[in-house]
């Protein structure tokens, strides 16, 4: 059978263990991309990627093997993203695949995205290779490591393999258990097409390119295809191969990995999950797609300059045409004037699509606090949805305020459980289990609000594990909370922007620090400004901003003009993010304060 000499496999990694790496090196001794001019980490395509070393698109590239047995093998490999926000991308490579190589680093051993990623692909039914990399660093200890995987996947020490991505050593013995180890795709050449869409991306000149693996039969060059679930009809105007770049082709069959080309414009109407069959020979049902994203972090982007909203929308639209993740709808704010709450997968995510709207689109944006969404049942039985405090209904029309949770997978070093444990507890974390996954390392799982995750969390668990522990988390179902609406007010003013949802317990505690860290990022003006923080009419914290008296040159002795200049500069710079509120300028770091509250 031809799909014999085919092996479609994804490589899965916590961040930073070297998948990019490997990939470039596999790549690299498969002839796909010459050493001498390759870039490094060929595979992660965006600048913005490149700049953060993340991968976030899934992507997929066939090269050709050359085994020691003389058969020459098509090799398709699906990257996957390394990043819990992106964890759903993983899952759809994944479905695209037979097998998967599980790249542990040789000096840190098991992290949390291991083990999530261990078990994604599990439940897809793939052959894991489990692979120790970095075996060339001083502090490695592919011993110990190795255990640790066996152990995970119930393997043999034996089993595991040992590379370096960085000097290639181990690379030609992974190539070779790939190919023996990995089964080739199974699907029957000779029934109707059915295509699995895995990735989607919109190119300003073709138009949408769907990558896609064939699960059955054939599509060719010049075929009229149908989309089964959104019902888009189109004629394939190219097919091929990403070798990494784009490679047409005749046809694809089935077990093959590449790429379709309709012309079709909308990335909406050629849907990731979505099965392509041939409109000549149609597949009766089409394959399983994919679980909807829904993004679990919300927040208000607004244009500094307020004429520039047409231009943050038609900036929106596009990234939203490679970004299936992404969600937008106008908001008005009574501080802010009009913008955009924007949903994402997290703040990661968030973080990204801001860059890209001010780096690429050109546009200053005020983002405000993120939050994440409440189920909120009203007394009359209705239960809406709630994507920002400003729609918090009032509380006495409210029966019910239910929260999303995670179920939170923490890896660390022994010793640092008792610090995850007291973080965890700080954020109204309910203890799953704990189980020791080698003498030294600790897995352990707890249930947590969301909200009190979003935002600091990793940056705490980082900080009081010097860098030790992993994190790693899937939603589950929204429950009750005893929540209330925190407003700011500024001389008197509510600024709804500023408001947010915070936890009974600690509504007095975050509103005293919430009006204390405005105090110290809100810049002096001609008159002073009270800040105060309130429970619906009630004020539980206050601060002033006493008026400005002094001019902030005058220190500057009149005598050293550049220096005097640049200060004029960077207040002019910081001027720009700064947007009237009522009567106060607000600079974008007081939306950021609230991010500091514990
Ligand atoms: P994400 O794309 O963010 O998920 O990370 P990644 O898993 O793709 O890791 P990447 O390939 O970017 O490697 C992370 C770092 O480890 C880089 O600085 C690499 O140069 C380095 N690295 C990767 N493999 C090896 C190796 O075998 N030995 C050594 N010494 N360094 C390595």
């Amino acid at each position: 059978q031809a799909a014999d000499n085919i092996r479609n496999f994804s490589i899965i990694a916590h961040i930073d263990h070297g998948k990019s790496t490997l990939a470039d090196r596999i790549l690299e001794r498969c002839g796909a991309i010459d050493p001498r001019n390759a870039r490094p980490q060929l595979l992660d395509s965006m600048e913005l990627e490149r700049e953060r070393g993340i991968t976030i698109k899934a992507q997929a590239v066939r090269c050709d093997y050359r085994a020691r047995d003389g058969r020459t093998y098509h090799l398709h490999l699906i990257d996957t993203p390394g990043h819990v926000d992106f964890s759903y991308e993983v899952s759809r490579s994944l479905a695209a695949c037979e097998g998967a190589l599980l790249v542990v680093d040789a000096a840190q051993g098991i992290e949390a995205q291991t083990i999530a990623n261990t078990y994604l692909a599990i439940d897809a039914g793939l052959e894991l290779i489990p692979v120790v990399n970095k075996i060339d660093l001083p502090g490695a200890e592919p011993d110990r490591v190795a255990q640790e995987l066996a152990d995970l996947l119930g393997d043999d020490p034996d089993q595991v393999l040992r590379v370096s991505a960085k000097t290639g050593e181990g690379v030609d013995e992974l190539l070779e258990a790939l190919v023996a180890r990995i089964p080739p795709p199974a699907g029957d050449r000779g029934a109707p097409a059915r295509a699995l869409v895995f990735d989607s991306q919109y190119d300003q000149y073709r138009g949408v390119v769907a990558y896609v693996r064939m699960v059955e039969g054939e599509l060719s060059r010049g075929e009229q295809i149908l989309a089964m679930q959104t019902g888009t009809e189109a004629e394939i105007t190219e097919i091929g191969f990403m070798r990494p770049h784009t490679e047409p082709a005749e046809r694809l069959v089935a077990g093959e990995v590449g790429y379709v080309i309709t012309g079709i414009k909308d990335v909406q109407r050629m849907r990731v999950g979505d099965t392509l069959t041939s409109r000549a020979r149609p597949a009766g049902e089409p394959l399983p797609g994919y679980r909807e994203v829904k993004p679990m972090v919300f927040c208000g982007l607004f244009p500094v300059e307020s004429d520039r909203f047409e231009d943050l929308r038609d900036a929106l639209d596009k990234l939203a045409l490679n970004d299936a993740a992404l969600q937008y709808e106008p908001e008005t704010s009574e501080a802010l004037g009009f913008g955009f709450r924007c949903g994402f997968l997290g703040l990661l995510h968030m973080d990204i699509v801001r860059e890209r709207l001010e780096r690429e689109y050109d546009l200053e944006l005020l983002a405000t606090t993120p939050n994440v969404a409440y189920e909120v049942e009203l007394t009359d039985g209705t239960v809406m949805t709630v994507r920002s405090p400003a729609e918090m209904p009032d509380r006495a029309r409210i029966a019910e305020i239910r929260e999303p949770y995670v179920r939170a997978t923490i890896v660390c070093p022994r010793d640092h459980v008792g610090a995850v444990m007291e973080l965890c507890q700080e954020r109204r974390g309910v203890h799953v289990d704990m189980h020791f996954l080698s003498p030294e390392r600790v897995q352990l799982r707890y249930d947590l609000p969301l909200a009190e995750i979003v935002l600091d969390f990793f940056d705490q668990l980082k900080s009081r594990t010097r860098g030790y522990a992993s994190l790693d988390y899937e939603l589950l179902e929204p429950r009750p909370g005893d929540l209330v609406k925190l407003d700011v007010l500024l001389s008197g003013d509510r600024v709804d922007a500023l408001s947010m949802i915070v936890h009974r317990d600690k509504a007095y505690p975050s509103g005293r620090l919430i009006c204390e860290r405005l105090r110290e990022r809100i810049p002096r003006q001609q008159f002073e400004v009270a800040i105060q923080a309130a429970i619906g009419s009630k004020i539980i914290a206050r601060e002033t901003v006493k008026p400005l008296r002094k001019d902030v040159t005058a220190k500057c002795y009149g005598g050293d003009v550049t220096r005097k200049r640049k200060l004029l500069e960077r207040q002019k710079r910081g001027k720009k993010r700064m947007k009237q509120v009522g009567r106060v300028e607000l600079p974008q770091e007081a939306f950021l304060a609230v991010l500091e509250l514990s």
